[in-house]
């Protein structure tokens, strides 16, 4: 299927990422099922779109003869799957992360769905090709991963499973073009997927930083906030969720290497349970509001660049597995994070030298393996 035959969209899930998607698949103009389980949620996640619309209207980004065309016209709100799922071309799922949940839910959409009709999921953690596993059509299986908030970040990591074939890929990726984001294609369906994955050292490291007593949260956040990043990294931990960061690491130590596994100061909030901002109390204390960063507080113990070496680090791992290029890492850094120059841009005003003794310097400092540099580090290829 070419992305021009594409008419019809489901989005499975109307929560924080399905009205979001479905939002941006009605701007475009297609037609969008969206379906949750229960007619309250479905409620629920059209209020949350049409909230946000109404918005875009205001700012002149949505004419109002369009917002009266989705609301007449365009939006199917459902709780029905065959209903949902009988007529579409493409089918994104966002229901919450249970590998078993996910699984069924793809068995029922293989079953329901056109023969022709494309299954994304938006997964953030499981494997594409196990999902893709349980249906007789694992060729027209992708992920499609959207940031949050999905009206604002313009990112879509756009990944191919084991069996996901070129024509998927591709009617995929021009799909996302449509719907004005800006794709990046992960050949390979490695845990993290790109963003996400070169993030993982980086929070390692500032564990790290941590657990050994060299820096507090508020002088490590007050520094990176110096540096022009609109928050610090343990403010936005609060944010996220303590216990979803635990789950990542874990995650990623069982699929990516032990040394993920979650620091001492993470373990510690977990069994306290301090988990951000949802519980009054994380890295910081919100029982009065949004925490105050004092920039004077910023610490000279921790080197920015010693962050960015790492995710330099975890970029060129990519590369060497052949799952992105250099110019999609930092695209993909770039709409995904909010930062403002990639790393792998960065990495080209680093000496190689320079920039191997800086991981093997850390990598024996926290006894960490992964902070090795690569062989694309230390012969400088990447230059
Ligand atoms: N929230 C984020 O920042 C973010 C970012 C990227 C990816 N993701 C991924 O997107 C997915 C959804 O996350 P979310 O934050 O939107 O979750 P959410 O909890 O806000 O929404 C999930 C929705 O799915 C519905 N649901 C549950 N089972 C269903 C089923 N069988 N059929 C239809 N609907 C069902 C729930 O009722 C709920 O409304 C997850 O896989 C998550 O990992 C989330």
């Amino acid at each position: 299927m070419k992305t021009n035959d594409i008419k019809t969209v489901t989005i499975i899930g109307a929560g924080a990422m399905g009205h979001g998607i479905a939002e941006v698949a009605l701007i475009a103009g297609y037609k969008v099922f969206l379906r949750d389980i229960k007619q309250e949620f479905v409620d629920r996640g059209v209020s949350m779109l049409d909230k946000s619309l109404k918005k875009l209207v205001e700012k002149g980004k949505v004419t109002s003869d369009h917002y009266d065309k989705i609301q007449n016209e365009l939006l199917k709100p459902c709780v029905d799957m065959k209903e949902a799922v009988q007529e579409t071309d493409l089918v994104i799922e966002a229901i919450p992360e249970i590998p078993e949940l996910k699984k069924q839910t793809f068995k029922e959409l293989d079953q329901y769905a056109p023969s022709h009709t494309i299954l994304a999921t938006n997964t953030s953690s499981i494997k594409i090709t196990d999902i893709a596993s349980v249906t007789n059509r694992p060729q027209q299986v992708l992920g499609l991963h959207f940031f949050n908030p999905v009206v604002i970040m313009k990112l879509v990591e756009v990944i191919r499973g084991e069996k996901t074939s070129d024509e998927t890929m591709d009617t995929a990726f021009n799909f996302c073009l449509k719907i004005s984001k800006i794709p990046v294609r992960v050949e390979k369906d490695v845990p993290g997927f790109v963003v996400n994955r070169i993030n993982a050292p980086a929070h390692v490291l500032r564990g790290c930083i941590l657990d050994e007593g060299i820096a507090l949260p508020e002088e490590v956040d007050a520094l990176i906030r110096k540096e022009g990043m609109p928050m610090g990294p343990y403010e936005l931990l609060d944010y996220v969720g303590i216990d979803t960061h635990y789950h990542i690491l874990s995650y990623y130590a069982e699929t990516i290497h032990p040394d993920f596994k979650p620091y001492q100061a993470i373990e510690k909030m977990m069994k306290d349970g301090n988990l951000g901002q949802k519980t009054g109390k994380g890295f910081y204390d919100w029982s009065k509001g949004k925490p105050k960063i004092d920039p004077a507080k910023a610490t000279d113990k921790v080197d920015p660049m010693d962050i960015t070496a790492v995710q330099i680090n975890e970029a060129t791992k990519l590369i060497e597995m052949g799952a992105c290029t250099a110019e999609d890492i930092d695209k993909a850094m770039l709409y995904g994070t909010g930062a403002k120059v990639g790393p792998m841009t960065i990495a080209k005003d680093h000496d190689p030298k320079e920039l191997t003794s800086r991981l093997e310097r850390l990598s024996k400092a926290f006894n960490k393996e992964i902070f090795k540099p690569t062989q694309m580090i230390r012969e400088g290829t990447y230059k």
